[in-house]
């Protein structure tokens, strides 16, 4: 473990950015702004650097990262993409949407990053510290969500900083993120499948696609096997509190995550409420899901009740993180 390095905490300004992507370049770890969620990044080719990634984030080594890049040709280097992909990354790029590709014969990222798959996840961010900051390092970035493992996904550098302070090199601050969950995967495979609901509602890819998106096969029962998306692991988004969905009441010692006009039964008694979105806005309560997660599993309940969310557009990535903190 690297707990006691000097976490520098610093704006997203060029001269900060400079320094990151040197820092990058020593193989160091830095934090930084996406438009979905903050990222911890190190250089993609350099395996001593991942692994004290995978050190610092405590996040099991079988579990690949996204390699980001700036644009589509830098990802092309990495990754081999078929007309359908291609047709993908020029609707989304930049944007939300990670592509999971065969590698590129001599794809120069880290056995270690794919967790020796012969597939690799690729992204290009849209974030303008993200996309200075892969400019300036000139290289691929791979960056797994900036918390610690089983912890949820930081939204503000504060909450980077909460989670990994003293364990990485440096944090960009580039102010709260747009989006709020992680971007949406898809495993360009015989048949597209969608491997991870997120910031990209999949009806947007279907229609460029012009055919539906297949799902995945059942979540793997344990940690140990060798999941095609491992960050579909249950215990991969969940809060210490303990989470009970579909809310119909608050019961006593409880902390409300509320949706749209809440009035339900024991509210009044509730140790803490916060409403996602209390005009019932689907991107409003992504963008607030994780850190409300965060707030209300500091409030000492004995429990945390969620109301129901609806299940379209980004309503599927939202129920799928909270599932996932009940498990
Ligand atoms: O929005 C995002 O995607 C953020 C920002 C920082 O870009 N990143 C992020 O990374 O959420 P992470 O590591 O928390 O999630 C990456 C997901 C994991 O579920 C991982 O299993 C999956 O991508 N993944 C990576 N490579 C894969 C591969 N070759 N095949 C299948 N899944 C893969
Ligand atoms: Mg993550």
């Amino acid at each position: 473990m690297q707990v006691g390095l000097t976490t520098r905490l610093t704006d997203a300004g060029s001269a900060d950015v400079a320094e990151a992507a040197r820092c990058l370049r020593d193989g160091g770890l830095v934090a930084f702004p996406t438009e979905t969620v903050y990222g911890l990044g190190a250089d993609a080719a350099n395996a001593a650097a991942i692994a004290r990634l995978y050190q610092a984030k405590g996040r099991p080594a079988f579990n690949p990262l996204i390699a980001h890049t700036g644009d589509l040709k830098a990802a092309q280097k990495i990754a081999l993409f078929d007309s359908r992909a291609l047709a993908l990354a020029e609707a989304f790029w930049p944007g939300p949407l990670t592509l999971v590709l065969p590698k590129a014969a001599d794809c120069p990222v880290a056995d270690l990053a794919t967790a020796g798959l012969d597939t690799v996840a690729v992204r290009v961010p849209a974030h303008r510290v993200a996309r200075e900051l892969l400019q300036a390092f000139g290289g691929a970035v791979v960056a797994p969500s900036a918390n610690l493992s089983g912890h949820v996904s930081p939204t503000t550098a504060a909450h980077v900083r909460a989670d990994l302070d003293g364990r990485i090199d440096m944090i960009l601050d580039g102010g709260p993120v747009a989006v709020g969950v992680e971007s949406t995967i898809v495993g360009c495979f015989d048949q597209p499948m969608l491997l991870r609901p997120g910031g990209l509602p999949r009806e947007a890819i279907e229609r460029v696609l012009g055919c539906a998106l297949l799902q995945p096969p059942e979540e793997p029962a344990s940690a140990t096997s060798q999941p095609l998306a491992p960050g579909m692991l249950a215990s991969h988004y969940a809060p210490r509190t303990p989470v009970r969905l579909m809310a119909e009441d608050v019961r006593p010692g409880e902390a409300l995550l509320a949706f749209g006009p809440a009035s339900l039964p024991g509210l009044a008694n509730a140790v803490a409420v916060m409403n996602l979105s209390e005009r019932g806005d689907l991107a409003e309560a992504a963008a607030n899901l994780f850190g409300y997660l965060r707030a209300l599993d500091a409030k000492g309940a004995t429990g945390l009740v969620v109301m129901p969310v609806p299940h379209h557009g980004l309503g599927d990535a939202i129920n799928d993180r909270l599932r996932r903190a009940a498990v």
